[in-house]
């Protein structure tokens, strides 16, 4: 693997499912599972396998049916859980288990009424079982994002010790600034002894809507792996957006960092995912949303008809979008109404249009959209129709 190339953990299937009121079974889950790989993300994580028998039944059905991907199984500290989770990623061509403890102080007193060194300790004997099972553990820092930066480069210590290959630094409550996170990734890569044997992975939750950003920072500074999710669902407001970063990193080529992803499929799993969930995906959803490319203003309208890079920074057929939209409201002009009425069959001169676009107005203000039906209607009423049909 370059250096410069950063690994996308896909855990639509494990944080992602924990949305209220969104329940996959496995079939789904194996669909969208085949479908990320031949996305070309790196890992996925299929579920928590002692979580319940049906999870379980998910991981192992998927680790059967994915050719490229890792497949990851989630555990907490515990023996029981660990053991559990090699057993459902047996099939794996390439397992990896995750395993991990809140790091802390208020995961420490309140969750695990325990204290620093036990924890240190408690972090070393999972990975070091995990291990038992199998070559790649991930370890994960729960709540790393409100842990003090010397102490968690103690716990990331042991946990090398013990031979975890990829150290996971969530921000599990979505707490922190996109400075705070970067800052402590490159304390982490400056100060942990041994963090050449391992990966840092970024894993930020979206409680302020920074969760991207702080990806992007973690990434620039030293990160080689980031944790997301399609459409950024996740627990509360969700985690970090796959389709986000990776067109962030695509958009930005001068900061030299690569993913494998597909990104003409970035439409279509999203649709796939929101669909299978039952999970509406905002419109004005970056990258993925129905209004990512549609364009309504007179102003941006004229803009995007004379040349689409006045107000797209995507081409919308990088991400699996057929084309921009130019919507037709009462906040349109003259150019948006040419254009979709040749889209629809009818040239019109200016003076036509002076004609048309009145009448126009009139619907519009009636109407929130007009669609293309309308646009014959408003024509064929127009005082000019006869001279446009006979031209
Ligand atoms: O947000 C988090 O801390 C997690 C861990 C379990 C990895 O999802
Ligand atoms: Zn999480």
């Amino acid at each position: 693997m370059s250096d410069n190339n950063i690994q996308i953990f896909d855990t639509t299937l494990r944080d992602g499912e924990q949305v209220p009121g969104c329940k996959l079974n496995t079939e789904q889950k194996v669909i969208i599972a085949k479908q990320l790989d031949i996305l070309g993300v790196d890992v996925i994580e299929a579920g928590f396998p002692v979580s319940s028998p049906g999870d379980f039944k998910s991981v192992q059905a998927i680790s059967k049916i994915v050719k490229n991907a890792t497949v990851c199984g989630l555990t907490r500290a515990v023996e029981n859980d660990i053991k559990v989770a090699a057993e459902a990623l047996q099939y794996a061509t390439k397992p990896r288990i995750h395993t991990g403890i809140g790091t802390s102080d208020s995961h420490i007193i309140h969750k695990f009424k325990s204290n620093r060194e036990t924890i240190i300790e408690r972090a070393f004997a999972a990975v070091k079982y995990a291990k038992s099972f199998v070559e790649d553990v991930e370890f994960y820092a729960e709540d790393a994002g409100r842990t003090e930066n010397e102490y968690l480069a103690r716990v990331c210590e042991a946990a090398i010790r013990a031979g975890a290959t990829v150290l996971n630094i969530p921000d599990t409550t979505g707490y922190c600034l996109p400075s705070e996170y970067g800052a402590k990734i490159k304390y982490l890569k400056e100060n942990v002894k041994g963090i050449d044997k391992a990966i840092l992975s970024c894993h930020c939750h979206n409680d302020l809507g920074l969760a991207t950003a702080n990806s992007i920072e973690g990434v620039i500074n030293g990160a080689r792996q980031i944790e997301c999710t399609i459409n950024g669902i996740g627990e509360r407001a969700g985690n970090t957006a796959l389709e986000e970063v990776v067109m962030v990193l695509k958009q930005h080529p001068y900061l030299n960092l690569d993913t494998k992803i597909n990104t003409s499929m970035l439409y279509g799993m999203s649709q796939l995912v929101s669909d299978s969930m039952g999970i509406y995906t905002q419109p004005n959803k970056a990258i993925v949303g129905a209004n990512a490319f549609a364009h309504s203003s007179g102003i941006h309208q004229d803009g995007v008809i004379k040349n689409r890079e006045t107000y797209e920074i995507i081409n919308p057929k990088d991400v699996g979008v057929t084309e921009s939209a130019i919507v037709l409201t009462a906040r349109s002009g003259r150019a948006a109404l040419a254009y979709r009425a040749k889209n629809v069959g009818y040239e019109l001169t200016k003076l036509q249009l002076d004609d048309v676009y009145a009448n126009f107005l009139s619907f519009a203000d009636r109407k929130k959209e007009i669609n293309d039906g309308d646009i014959h209607q408003i024509i064929e009423t127009s005082n000019v129709y006869r001279q446009i049909i006979s031209a």
